[in-house]
């Protein structure tokens, strides 16, 4: 099919959140190139990666944006959520912390952007289970309270990580 984007039917705006240091990076660079780096820095600003998938037959190019969960490094928030179909809230399960301030990205989230954006809660680092901070429960009963869908990832081994954006994507669409 040829339309404005060449070959491409749809483009989804997809947003990563959640605190400094959770994977956010790390799964979006696996996901775009299949790629991890231990020693990722911390995002400054917003970076963004497209990959081009097949969805029910036609071309879709998901665009993912990255922003820095520090405060300090975050660029005009509103501006950051315009557009988005889509939204990964990503949390350690090694980090509590960084599971509890999900009420609040949360509420950021909703307070910018559309009604109908689908949000995925993911549960990052699930090869470091053995030092799990946060049990599967707490996050599904999360999950479930606010009406998102849930998995566990690991950017390291990708695990789920092609699963969880394909969930999102496939729900968007
Ligand atoms: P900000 O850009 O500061 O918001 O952080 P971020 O959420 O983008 O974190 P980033 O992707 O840079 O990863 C932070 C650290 O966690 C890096 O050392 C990564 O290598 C590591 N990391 C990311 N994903 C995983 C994972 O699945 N497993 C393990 N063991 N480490 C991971
Ligand atoms: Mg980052």
């Amino acid at each position: 099919m040829s339309n404005k984007y060449g070959d491409i039917d749809y483009v989804f705006k997809v947003v990563l959140i959640g605190d400094s240091a959770v994977g956010k990076s790390q799964l979006l660079a696996r996901f775009a190139r299949n790629e991890f780096s231990a020693d990722s820095k911390a995002t400054i600003g917003v970076e963004f990666q497209t990959k081009t998938l097949v969805i029910d037959q036609k071309m879709c190019k998901a665009q993912i944006w990255d922003t820095a969960g520090q405060e300090r490094y975050r660029a005009v928030t509103s501006a950051y959520y315009r557009g988005a179909v889509g939204a990964m809230l990503v949390f350690d399960i090694t980090k509590r912390p960084t599971f509890d301030h999900m009420t609040r990205w949360l509420e950021e989230l909703r307070g910018h952007a559309d009604k109908n954006i689908v949000i995925m809660l993911i549960g990052n680092k699930s090869d470091l289970a053995h030092t799990r901070a946060v049990p599967v429960e707490d996050a599904q009963e999360f999950a479930e309270r606010e009406n998102l869908c849930f998995m566990e990832t690991s950017a390291l081994e990708a695990t789920n990580v092609e699963s969880a954006f394909l969930t999102a994507l496939t729900e968007i669409y």
